[in-house]
């Protein structure tokens, strides 16, 4: 898989002993070349279902063609320049319209959570798609820590800002405006398969991948997936986000994936999953389903809304 491996969390601090041995087991499996498609379940949350049966895209795959601005545009520029990014300490700060206003160590807020593994499909808006076994936990479980007020209506997300570590930050000609925000609805947020991801694979995140806490929302277009999490702010407006800011005619606030809905500038209703071989016309190309093949999942969560004008 791959030659390089990233220092490894305590089993105890990602999952629960029986599901570590078997993901062991597994992702030496995967390493063989073995199908792993043929034992999804052993990922899925113990007290849910979310199994896919799409391969997973390999660790090498994921750790190396990254989206991660404040680190270059290239998507190997994250794998390159992110070697001088301190992911721990780290602090994150969790307020606005809560009871409990609190800044979290980080290693003390994964230890205080039961860290979950579930292998999501995940999609960019450019088009290309990947499979990852995530780490991670809930919106909800840390939510529930700092109790929204009944005025929250949103959840709002900011990146650090650390330009001495994060060259895409520093000089003329950076990419955008910092920090890099994101937004979800309250709801959206407390939809079990939004999750904070502490890591990938059962190893703790790498730095290009949004280390040391980053969103996952399988449903949504990877833009939304906010790396290196340091401030997490419950709003009654809805808060801003970095790509609607930059181009707001072509990345809007809800931004879940949908064929039917193109961007200005190409389509979306196929994608091409990264690492599957080359098919016909250059890339496993597959159709593209509705909220990411979740639609059974959160299509509720937009019952009545017009999802061409809320894109
Ligand atoms: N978060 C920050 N802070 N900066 C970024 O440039 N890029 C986004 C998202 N989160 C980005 C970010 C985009 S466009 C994508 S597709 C995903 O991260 C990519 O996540 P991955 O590299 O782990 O696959």
């Amino acid at each position: 898989m791959t030659a390089y491996r990233p220092p490894r969390l305590p089993s105890s601090e990602i999952t629960p002993k029986n599901l570590y041995l078997t993901r062991r087991s597994l992702i030496g499996a995967a390493a063989g070349g073995l199908a792993i498609a043929s034992a999804p379940s052993v990922f899925a949350a113990p007290e849910t279902d979310y199994k896919v049966s799409d391969k997973p895209t390999t660790y090498e795959d994921i750790t190396t063609y990254n989206n991660f601005y404040e680190f270059g545009t290239g998507k190997d520029d994250p794998a390159r320049n992110s070697g001088d990014f301190k992911a721990r300490p780290w602090r994150l700060e969790v307020g606005g319209l809560v009871n409990k206003p609190t800044v979290f160590g980080i290693d003390d807020l994964i230890s205080s959570i039961p860290q979950e593994e579930r292998i999501y499909r995940m999609r960019c808006v450019e088009a290309w798609s990947m499979v990852i076994p995530w780490v991670g936990f809930p919106i909800s479980a840390l939510l529930d820590k700092v109790e929204p007020l009944g005025s929250a209506k949103y959840v709002a997300f900011e990146t650090v800002v650390r330009p001495e570590e994060m060259p895409g930050q520093r000089g003329l000609f950076q990419s955008m405006p910092w920090p890099y925000v994101e937004g979800l609805r309250l709801d959206e947020a407390r939809h079990p398969l939004a999750i904070l991801a502490t890591g990938i694979y059962g190893e703790t995140l790498l730095n290009q991948n949004g280390a040391p806490i980053r969103l996952v929302v399988p449903w949504k277009y990877g833009f939304k997936g906010i790396k290196s999490i340091v401030k997490i702010t419950l709003t009654e407006e809805q808060p801003p986000s970095s790509w609607n800011l930059l181009a707001p005619n072509e990345y809007g606030f809800y931004a879940n994936v949908n064929p039917d809905v193109d961007h200005p500038r190409w389509s979306q209703a196929t994608e091409r999953r990264i690492g599957e071989a080359n098919g016909l016309f250059g890339g496993a190309r597959m159709n593209t389903l509705p909220f990411n093949g979740y639609a059974e999942e959160v299509a509720g969560l937009y019952a009545g809304m017009d999802l061409a004008k809320f894109y």
